[in-house]
């Protein structure tokens, strides 16, 4: 296994009483990467997404990270490991402050190891690593304010800073803008985009916008195995993609299509559907 990715699966398999929800997927995460896991409801994406956080047990293939097989690892020891799910196990407490959020978030990845938060010199370089962490993601201003205060976007940004604290090697974000208008859903690309630096972000997304926008490299499931991989370019040219993930009608919009690529591939699709 190559060291180039930080993440693979072989033949990664996971039945529902003898439902395939996940048939033989080989995914290969590149080290550095933004990797995007898109594909029609149904295609098995929050089942893969829910095998590689270890919330389920596959039925057959293995899981490797950095080489090493997690595939029957709990969640707690694949996040000691660097494997930290996103919006999920980050919970951002309501009625703490912005910065008190992170601070407890840090304290529980130092706590892992060793009690050590009763020393003041060390509450100190606490801080010092929270308002940093608050910075990054744009909400140095916001460090006292209550977190139940806080717009949508500039929450979902807080839980990425309590993600952060836990230094993952790998991110694992699931649907990082569902559910948001159109300014937050570009707070958080830009902020997704930002933090990937240094390291592998593997993400659930719908919004094929964001996906264009930040993914260099792209997973298309459908009913539970993978339809093809690339780029964005190349994947939202495929017909067999157009047709099977965006049901893409005549005459619909793909963002970052050009319009002579739309009409070659309607074409191809009103063949292939005749
Ligand atoms: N616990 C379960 N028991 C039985 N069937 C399941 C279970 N979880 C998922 N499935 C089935 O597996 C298939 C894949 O579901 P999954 O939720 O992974 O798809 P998805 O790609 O995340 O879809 P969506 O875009 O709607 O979120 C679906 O047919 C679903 O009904
Ligand atoms: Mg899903």
């Amino acid at each position: 296994m190559s060291t180039d990715y930080v993440l693979q699966t072989t033949d990664l398999r996971k039945e529902f009483k003898g439902f395939t929800a996940v048939e033989d997927v080989n995914l290969n995460v590149r080290r550095g990467d933004i990797h995007a896991l898109i594909g029609p409801n149904g295609a098995g994406k929050t089942t893969v997404f829910n095998l590689l956080t270890k919330f389920l047990i596959p039925t057959s293939g293995k899981i490797l990270f950095n080489g090493q097989d997690i595939t029957t690892m709990k969640p707690a020891a694949i996040a000691r490991l660097g494997v930290i799910r996103s919006f999920q196990i980050s919970a951002v407490f309501p009625h703490l402050t912005v910065l008190e959020n992170v601070r407890v978030a840090l304290q529980r990845h130092e706590g892992n190891s060793f009690h050590f938060w009763k020393s003041e010199k060390v509450l100190d370089k606490l801080n010092d690593r929270a308002v940093e962490l608050l910075d990054d993601v744009g909400l140095a201003e916001f460090a006292n304010s209550k977190t139940v205060d806080l717009s949508y976007g500039r929450k979902r940004a807080l839980e990425i800073a309590t993600t952060l604290a836990l230094e993952p090697e790998l991110m694992l974000l699931d649907e990082p803008t569902q559910g948001m208008g159109h300014e937050d859903v570009d707070v958080v690309a830009d902020l997704i985009k930002r933090v990937s630096k240094d390291r592998t972000i593997l993400m659930v997304e719908h919004n094929l916008h964001v996906v264009s926008k930040l993914a260099d490299r792209i997973t298309v499931l459908q009913r539970g195995a993978i339809l093809t991989e690339g780029d964005y370019d190349t994947v939202s040219a495929d017909p067999r993609v157009r047709e099977a993930y965006l049901g893409v009608e005549e005459g619909e919009e793909v963002p970052g299509q050009s319009a002579a690529a739309k009409a070659s591939d309607s074409k191809d699709v009103q063949e292939a559907t005749a």
